[in-house]
């Protein structure tokens, strides 16, 4: 065999339970096999949920004008006044200027890591999480530690865990708000309280991922920053899971710094924004006319995810083996194995469910090895005929393996 050039340890160390699964669902395809997937949170995967066409029609009307150079580093102007637009309706003083466009909420996590974190640092995440807030940081010499979500509660966050993990190393403390990969949806009293707890250490600061905020069956999702009033927050958004164009690759970071005391991080991300040249010019154009044009879309397509969480919900409930915390926001259920040769080893749950019904899901044990054991992950974006027949299947691959 030929002798290979060494990978970077960092490289070989990342994983993606989302897509790593994706392998050998892949493979089965290969072989004429058709796999229902309920892996992925991308919208447009499934039929009947489409980017809105006034979005589609600004891209393509930007590409048809030539809008096809670099835009300025941190954004299109009109774009940067949008978001910021968007976020004072959220509750806080956003300035046009606090808001820089990347290519996702992805590559904005990956600028704030490189701008924030040093060898020894910590983020302090929730657990289970979605898997790059584990797999980045350590690039940086820095090391995710997870604060417990309550799977007897609803997946509330665990406080007391929290002010037990925190310390003057934590940077960064992550609030996914509709959770992924539980949905649930923290209360303002709840944000409140993470902010009382950041609070005492000066040199911590809030990623606040509300890529879901829209996508609330609760009515009480609040914006973090709209609540601090001292502890800097880096909000972020974008087009991937609200406005249904994941495949665009727009978001944004938008920094809310209250006691100014961001000023040598904000520096910092400007520089990595810079020399990282900007993100994509008619993407940018499309999200503009999400931002400004009519949002009464929004209400069918929320309508149409709910009547498929109703429906997840009903059959889980059936469905001997299984148990759900039933989700507050986003388009995830995160399912808990009850039999004890599951519980024990999700991950092949997924893989034998895969290779004898070729229903794909995700591993609990994914999104965390300790905190997410004994769980898998769904999407209920599929319509409501494939997501009965992928529960058909479930339950006879529980039933079976139970003889
Ligand atoms: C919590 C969370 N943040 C961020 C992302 C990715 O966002 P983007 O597509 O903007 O990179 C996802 C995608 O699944 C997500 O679940």
């Amino acid at each position: 065999m030929v002798k290979q050039i060494p990978v970077s340890k960092r490289a070989s160390q990342i994983e993606y339970a989302i897509r790593d699964v994706v392998v050998p669902a892949t493979a089965l395809e290969a072989e004429g096999h058709e796999i229902i997937k309920l892996n992925i949170g991308d919208p447009i995967a499934y039929p009947g949920l489409p980017t809105p066409s006034h979005m589609v029609e600004a891209f393509q009307a930007a590409l048809g004008r030539g809008e096809n150079g670099y835009s300025p580093s941190y954004g299109l102007p009109a774009l940067r006044s949008a978001i910021a637009e968007d976020e004072i309706s959220k509750g806080w003083a956003c300035n046009p200027e606090d808001v820089y466009v990347c290519h996702g909420v992805t590559e904005a996590l990956q600028i704030i890591f490189a701008a924030t974190l040093e060898g020894g640092n910590k983020v302090l995440a929730p657990g289970p999480h979605y898997p790059p807030y584990m797999a980045y940081p350590q690039m940086y010499g820095a090391s995710t530690i997870e604060y417990r979500l309550d799977a007897g509660d609803g997946w509330k966050v665990d406080f007391d865990d929290i002010e037990k993990k925190m310390d003057d190393n934590v940077r960064l403390l992550v609030m996914i708000n509709p959770n992924n990969p539980t949905g649930n949806v923290a209360s303002a009293d709840e944000i409140d309280k993470l902010l009382s707890i950041a609070k005492k250490w000066p040199n911590c600061m809030i990623i606040a991922d509300e890529i879901y905020d829209g996508l609330d069956f609760t009515g009480t999702q609040v914006s973090i920053a709209s609540r601090s009033f001292e502890v800097p927050v880096l909000v972020l958004n974008g087009v991937s899971k609200v406005y249904y164009a994941p495949g665009w690759r727009i978001g944004y970071l938008a920094i809310h710094d209250p006691t100014s005391k961001m000023n040598d991080v904000r520096d910092g991300i400007e520089r990595i924004l810079r020399s990282r040249l900007c993100a994509s010019t008619p993407a940018q154009m499309g999200y503009i006319a999400g931002l400004e044009g009519d949002r009464s879309w929004m209400k069918i397509h929320t309508s149409k995810v709910m009547k498929q969480r109703e429906l997840c919900l009903q059959r889980i409930s059936e469905i001997e083996g299984l148990e759900v915390q039933s989700p507050g926001g986003a388009f995830y259920m995160f399912v808990r194995l009850t039999d004890e040769k599951w519980a024990n080893d999700d991950k092949k749950f997924v893989l034998d469910l895969l290779h004898e019904e070729h229903v794909l899901a995700v591993h609990g044990s994914g999104f965390s090895s300790e905190l997410g054991r004994g769980h898998f992950r769904i999407v209920y974006l599929p319509n409501i005929d494939t997501l009965n027949i992928a529960f058909d299947r479930i339950d006879s691959f529980l039933t079976r393996h139970r003889q």
